[in-house]
């Protein structure tokens, strides 16, 4: 198993902490709360005024990527509560553009723009590609489905969400941009990774030590991308 510690903050040390039951909690939201509570990264969210340990997933990639750059536009789908979105704004700078969707509202931000809409709405990527103003640097993609419990349908919406973002992503990126997105172990389904391949000088799975250790959450990385014609048409 990997050691995780260092990455985490340094506090796995720390007494765990327990949830008591009763007060109307169920056994999954005292595990779910219990877990929370005893989050290294959590704790660091919170110090270092981040909206969610998500952040740090972001943050850990671009700092062994290098995806990040001043200047640079910025798509950020599936945003709330807007940790990716705060961690790509410091970078861009005020001479870049972070536009961000989600389902959800989103506290505004300096340096960000957000949408409340559903991704999967035909008007979103007109919307995105109008506030950003010109072609996208880097498409991110934190998106999540809700999830039904069963397994198949919750894999397939998965991956529906991570082929919508690419074929935007296809659509917007300058030549040379990435594009990074939640896909969930077994990686990426095989007609989306060959057209990533197709379309991207390198394609990688990914698994960020923020990313929860017994969670199935994974996510893909193209770089590079070769154009509008997608190298191959
Ligand atoms: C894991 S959270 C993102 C966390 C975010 N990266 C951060 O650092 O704060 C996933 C988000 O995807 C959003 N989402 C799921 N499906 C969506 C869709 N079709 N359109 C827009 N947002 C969606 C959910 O509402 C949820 O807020």
């Amino acid at each position: 198993m990997t050691d995780r510690r260092g990455a985490s903050g340094g506090l796995r040390g720390d007494l765990k902490q327990r949830v008591k039951t009763g007060r109307g909690r169920t056994a999954s939201q005292k595990r779910w709360l219990e877990r929370q509570l005893n989050d290294p990264y959590v704790a660091r969210a919170k110090r270092e005024g981040y909206r969610s340990r998500a952040a740090f997933k972001l943050t850990e990639i671009d700092e062994r990527f290098k995806l990040l750059r001043p200047g640079q536009r910025v798509v950020d789908l599936g945003a709330a509560p807007g940790g990716w979105s705060q961690v790509a704004a410091k970078v861009v700078g005020p001479s870049g553009r972070v536009v961000g969707i989600d389902l959800l509202e989103i506290e505004p931000m300096a340096g960000v723009e957000f949408v409340t809409l559903d991704f999967l709405d035909p008007e979103a990527p007109g919307i995105l590609t109008g506030l950003l103003g010109g072609l996208a640097d880097l498409i991110l993609s934190d998106m999540a489905a809700n999830t039904t419990g069963h397994k198949q349908t919750d894999h397939l919406r998965i991956i529906g969400l991570a082929e919508t973002a690419a074929a935007f992503a296809r659509e917007i990126l300058a030549p040379g941009g990435a594009y990074l997105a939640k896909v969930f172990q077994g990686g990426t389904e095989g007609t989306l990774l060959a057209e990533l391949k197709r379309d991207f000088e390198v394609v990688r799975h990914v698994k960020p030590n923020a990313s929860r250790a017994d969670s199935s959450e994974l996510y893909v990385l193209a770089t590079g991308f070769r154009g509008q014609a997608g190298g191959g048409a």
